[in-house]
């Protein structure tokens, strides 16, 4: 692992998963519907060290799925960047991983091992149902590992329920398959997202493996950041559902890390103009009718606690036009703009 040294605290940001280089300890969530390549250009642009794409179905990938296919879209000021996948059979993961590396060229292969919704945990038999079968787990992470050039990270939870927590079990088995790094979310399968991130059985993972780790679930803010890191050991933490509307949170935590700054909150007119960044980088990548539908909730989180943002979310709600979100928003900022 290279390290590099921050000459104003003294602390080590740079770290390594593979031979990949990142820059610094905090990384961006896969979230299906939301972590796609718009997203994730803002993110980095806001400091984000490394993007994890949302995930695609190794099945989908197999079959050439046109959907899914273009899920994979993928841009170069994104790297370094993982993309995700969930599936439940060696062969169509191999022949998914390959496809991917072959096509995309991302920096890092993430294998999903911690997806609770019942599609894909129950009828798929994929994501977090993969963690009560650490055979499986070994067949398919090495199979992955033999089948691209690249590094090979896990992503899972603490267990499939309060009775079976095996995440120290489970990193080691993916540690000895040759994986370089594990994410893990401190919950189970059962509790959703319901309950606290477990810390502790984040730093039990961190002290079995050898690997880097990343630590997720409920990090809010540069506090909750440094209180994973300090606690945990971990190499980075993971943001997820803190990110939404709020691309800020990368520089706030990076400033905190490096100089224990908080620096000030967005202010509206940034909000604003953060929400026209966004549409046009969606508008790069996907047809009107669906920036509009997207950007819905977008609009909304950027927006919340908001003076009138009720209002103005409802107006958006009933636009189909990019145009008229553009009008809207643009009324909004006269209104309020600073
Ligand atoms: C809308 C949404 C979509 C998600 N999609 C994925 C996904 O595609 N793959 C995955 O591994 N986890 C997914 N997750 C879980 C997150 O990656 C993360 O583990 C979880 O939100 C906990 O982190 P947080 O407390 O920072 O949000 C998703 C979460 C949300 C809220």
């Amino acid at each position: 692992m290279i390290s590099c040294y921050n000459l104003k605290t003294g602390s080590v940001t740079m770290w390594k998963i593979g031979n990949v280089a990142i820059k610094n300890k905090v990384v961006l969530a896969p979230m299906a519907g939301i972590s796609n390549s718009a997203y994730r250009r803002i993110v980095k642009e806001m400091g984000c060290g490394l993007v994890f794409a949302e995930m695609v179905s190794d099945k989908a990938i197999y079959f050439k799925n046109h959907k899914t296919l273009d899920m994979l879209q993928m841009n170069e000021e994104e790297r370094p960047i993982a993309q995700q996948i969930f599936g439940s059979d060696k062969d169509s993961f191999i022949e998914a991983a390959k496809f991917i590396y072959e096509n995309m060229h991302p920096d890092i292969i993430d294998i999903n091992m911690g997806c609770p919704v019942p599609k894909v945990s129950i009828r798929a038999q994929a994501g977090s149902a993969l963690l009560k079968n650490p055979e499986k787990i070994k067949e398919i992470v090495s199979a992955v590992v033999n089948a691209v050039p690249i590094p090979v990270t896990v992503k899972i939870r603490s267990g499939w329920d309060q009775n079976s927590i095996n995440a120290v079990e489970v990193a080691k088995v993916i540690e000895s398959a040759g994986a370089s790094a594990i994410t893990i979310h401190g919950r189970t399968r059962s509790q959703g997202y319901s309950g606290k991130a477990d810390l502790d059985i984040i730093k039990k993972v961190k002290e079995a493996v050898n690997i880097p780790v990343i630590g997720n679930g409920d990090i809010v803010d540069p506090i909750s950041a440094k209180k994973m890191l300090d606690y945990t050991g971990v190499d980075a933490v993971m943001i997820g559902r803190a990110a939404l509307g709020n691309p800020w949170i990368f520089k706030e935590i990076n400033e905190y890390l490096e100089t224990g700054t908080l620096i000030d909150k967005p202010s509206f007119n940034e909000k604003i103009d953060m929400i026209f960044k966004h549409i046009s980088y969606l508008k790069e990548i996907k047809p009107e009718k669906l920036v509009c539908l997207e950007m819905r909730n977008h609009i909304g989180w950027y927006i919340k606690g908001l003076k009138n943002s009720t209002e103005i979310k409802n107006k958006i709600y009933q636009t189909t036009s990019i145009n008229d979100i553009i009008s809207i928003l643009d009324d909004y900022k006269k209104e309020l703009g600073e």
